[in-house]
């Protein structure tokens, strides 16, 4: 049994969460519903499979976004739940894939697909996902939409392919880092918020806007995210974590880190990652937290996240831009005691 301090960040992100989500809590519940409802469109033989990558409760960011930008440029239209889920279920589809990258055997408290099932049908099984997303998506009348999505879909996995190809390569760059979260998660996000200014025919300047919120919204919750990896908790996050500098990847504390050494040091810790020894990672954590590396890197999330709520200055006020805004406050206030938190202790 978990004891109440484990429980607590869990409970503060959800009740914040959905404090934020609260002006569209119906129609996320029935957005909930069609995703669900998603698995009936396969085989028998592969029904269940999907309806275990896409039942387990995952916190439905991208529909969220989805919906509040439909509500936050005029009206929340049937076309914008048809959106929401299609985000939700390529979401779905890369987080299986990434969890086989990834060797990760746990997801939203959960064994991973490939944990279940092996790599072989957790491949499949991502594609399954892939493909229903853009069938969906197809159903669009303006095929704007289905074009910006499965372009989107290809900037995601670009973005994980740029990623794996350049594990353990210690020239990546600080700017080549931001290129990768960009691609990998920034674009689902910005997909999601932009296309449903189009959805409700705003114009080019708020679409932009929403694009640019979405973008910076993403790309610092991967900041935030890749903060958890090394200082969060597992039992608490409910997914495998640690695994970035084990997998070689080279997150913005780690980079912080390695550019603020000295040649010599800089060259050992190298050694220490590619050695991939568990205490000397261990260790390596424990100096990037002492000397302020995740810090930075909170800091670094803190800032994108105040850039990001200028992509919807144009927005009228309402409820939905209120919650917009709102999230980028809940996020901030997730990733703000990373900066403080012990090494692998809390969450
Ligand atoms: C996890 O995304 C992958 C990242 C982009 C960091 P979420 O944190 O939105 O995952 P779920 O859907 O809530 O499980
Ligand atoms: C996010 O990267 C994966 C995608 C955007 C596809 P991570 O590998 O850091 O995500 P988690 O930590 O496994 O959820
Ligand atoms: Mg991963
Ligand atoms: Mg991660």
């Amino acid at each position: 049994m978990n004891s109440p301090s484990e429980l607590e960040p869990r409970l503060d992100k959800t009740l914040a969460l959905k404090q934020a989500f609260e002006p569209i809590a119906e129609d996320l519940s029935k957005v909930e519903d069609c995703i669900r409802a998603q698995a009936h469109a396969f085989d028998p033989a592969v029904e269940a499979y999907v309806a275990y990558a896409i039942e387990s409760h995952g916190k439905r960011l991208r529909p969220a976004l989805a919906l509040l930008s439909g509500g936050a440029t005029g009206a929340i239209l049937p076309e914008h739940a048809d959106l929401a889920v299609i985000v939700e279920l390529i979401h779905a589809a890369t987080l299986v894939h990434d969890d086989i990258l990834d060797h990760a055997d746990l997801r939203r408290g959960q064994p991973t697909a490939n944990a279940k099932w092996g790599n072989s049908l957790a491949v499949l099984l991502g594609d399954c996902l892939f493909a229903h997303a853009l069938k969906l998506a197809a159903s669009f009348e303006d095929n704007r939409m289905c074009r910006r999505i499965a372009e989107a879909a290809s900037e995601v996995c670009s973005g994980e392919i740029i990623q794996t190809q350049r594990r353990f390569d210690f020239k990546l760059t600080v700017p080549d880092y931001f290129r990768i979260l960009e691609m990998k998660t920034g674009a689902l996000f910005a997909v999601a918020t932009q296309l449903s200014g189009l959805l409700n025919g705003a114009s080019e300047a708020t679409q932009k806007g929403l694009y640019d919120f979405g973008m910076r919204l993403g790309t610092a919750y991967q900041i935030y995210d890749d903060c958890l990896d090394l200082a969060g908790d597992e039992g608490t996050v409910g997914k495998t974590l640690g695994s970035d500098l084990r997998r070689g990847k080279l997150t913005l504390p780690i980079l912080h880190l390695l550019n603020t050494s000295a040649p010599a040091e800089r060259e050992r810790l190298g050694g220490l990652i590619l050695e991939g020894n568990e205490q000397e990672i261990r260790n390596l954590v424990e100096t990037a937290l002492s000397k302020g590396a995740v810090q930075h890197a909170v800091k670094t999330g803190r800032q994108m996240l105040q850039e990001a709520r200028d992509g919807v200055s144009l927005l009228d006020h309402s409820i939905y831009k209120k919650s917009l805004l709102a999230l980028c406050e809940t996020l901030d206030g997730m990733i703000a005691p990373l900066g403080v938190s012990s090494p692998l202790g809390g969450g």
